[in-house]
């Protein structure tokens, strides 16, 4: 059977455990229309003069498996001198029908600049992010209209998430069995969503990067608490800032193509921090008692749970959809339908706002959805997450023990 036509797809970013699921979407739907799936390899670098690309049949990607079979950069074409020009004449070379690229705001970003110059082809997006910054919060009111959202969760998101609310949730036995105080660093930049998620593990304190950190007043919370339960666990965000809006965690040594300086290790600080504060100034506890956790890349590797899985595919389904039906533009989104998930395609603009230099601004966390006062989620986090988790199950008590002294 003499095929209709040839799709490229690539992957950019960073990796998450939804892109083959993604990836696989696009080839069935692609190959039930009659087209071939061309693989471009390690993102927008495969569209460079001098890229590799493959023959992608659904047949050889399994949805199940995180990370993605054609590999990712985070190549940034309009750093790269006749980069757009070089990706446009590739398009050509390989005779591409349309060209859809999987990735982020920065890699949406590249993409709409490259749909602006070749206007030839249809050229489309799905998003992926375990960083769940992508897309639009409910409009303002109350009760927020969480319907309204363009591209609900990214997908990636809520498998991370999900490991993350595990493990907040597995640290609490042995806080209790030694009594410790626990410091989970959570990725996701500037944006606290996975922080946020692991309400799902119910840690003691949750710290976003949405809200400065005051280490004096958070310090005094959680020495009540820990004179209170003898033990604590803490989430604290990778790209938590300071009172005067400084990310803590940043470093100056590892910059990526698109200007972003690595994050990690603001758990240690705050190590510190509350070592100085609780073991050497009020000794309520001692230093060694205090420890960070910071389980970097484990959030995002693995095999995605089901609605991640299952929405991925969905989503690549629905922007080969409209790619057919001739749009070019269009994102690949998941859509919140009560409390089911579902995908539809939608128009760029809708779904990354810009500012006024086109810059994408990234979606951080809805005020509605949490309290700085308390470092907690206020009840619409809940619901925010209710389609994707479920209701959060209760926290588990430890019992009171009576004391027996022989008598
Ligand atoms: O953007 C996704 C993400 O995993 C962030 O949460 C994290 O800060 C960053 O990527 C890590 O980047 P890299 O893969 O380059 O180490």
């Amino acid at each position: 059977m003499s095929v209709k036509g040839k799709i490229g797809v690539l992957t950019g970013g960073g990796d998450t455990t939804a892109l083959n699921a993604t990836l696989k979407g696009v080839a069935l739907a692609a190959e039930e229309a009659g087209y071939e799936v061309i693989g471009i390899c390690e993102g927008w670098a495969g569209m460079l003069e001098g890229g590799q690309a493959v023959r992608l049949p659904a047949a050889a990607i399994d949805e199940n498996r995180g990370g993605t079979i054609i590999k990712s950069s985070r190549t940034n074409l309009r750093r790269i001198e006749g980069g757009i020009e070089q990706a446009s004449r590739r398009i050509h070379q390989l005779k591409l029908d349309a060209l859809i690229a999987i990735g982020g705001d920065d890699t949406l970003t590249v993409g709409v600049e490259l749909a602006e110059y070749h206007r030839g082809v249809p050229i489309n997006f799905v998003t992926k992010t375990i960083d769940n910054d992508v897309g639009t919060n409910p409009p303002p009111g109350d009760p927020p209209d969480f319907e309204a959202m363009k591209n609900y969760f990214c997908p990636g998101f809520p498998t991370a998430a999900q490991w993350l609310f595990t493990a907040a949730d597995a640290l609490r036995t042995t806080a209790y069995s030694h009594d410790r105080i626990l410091i989970l660093e959570a990725m996701g930049r500037t944006a606290g969503w996975l922080a946020l998620a692991t309400c799902y593990g119910h840690p003691d304190f949750i710290i976003l990067p949405e809200s400065p950190l005051d280490v004096d007043a958070f310090a005094k919370q959680v020495a009540e608490r820990y004179l209170e339960r003898k033990h604590a666990i803490i989430v604290i965000a990778e790209g938590a800032v300071d009172p005067e809006g400084n990310i803590i965690g940043e470093s100056d040594a590892v910059v990526d193509s698109f200007g972003h300086k690595r994050l990690g290790g603001v758990s240690e600080w705050l190590e510190g921090e509350l070592q100085q504060r609780l073991a050497q100034k009020e000794r309520i506890i001692s230093a060694s008692a205090i420890r960070a956790v910071i389980p970097s890349y484990l959030q995002r590797c693995g095999s995605p749970i089901p609605v991640d899985r299952d929405t991925a595919m969905a989503a690549g389904r629905a922007i080969v959809a409209a790619t057919l039906e001739g749009k070019s533009g269009y994102v690949g989104c998941p859509v919140r339908r009560g409390d089911r998930v579902e995908a539809e395609a939608l128009p760029v603009d809708a779904v990354l706002p810009r500012d006024a230099s086109g810059t994408v601004i990234p979606r951080l966390v809805d005020r509605r959805l949490y309290d700085p006062e308390r470092y907690a989620p206020t009840p619409w986090a809940a619901e925010y997450f209710k389609p994707i988790f479920g209701p959060i199950a209760p926290a588990f008590r430890y019992p009171d023990l009576e004391p027996y002294s022989g008598e």
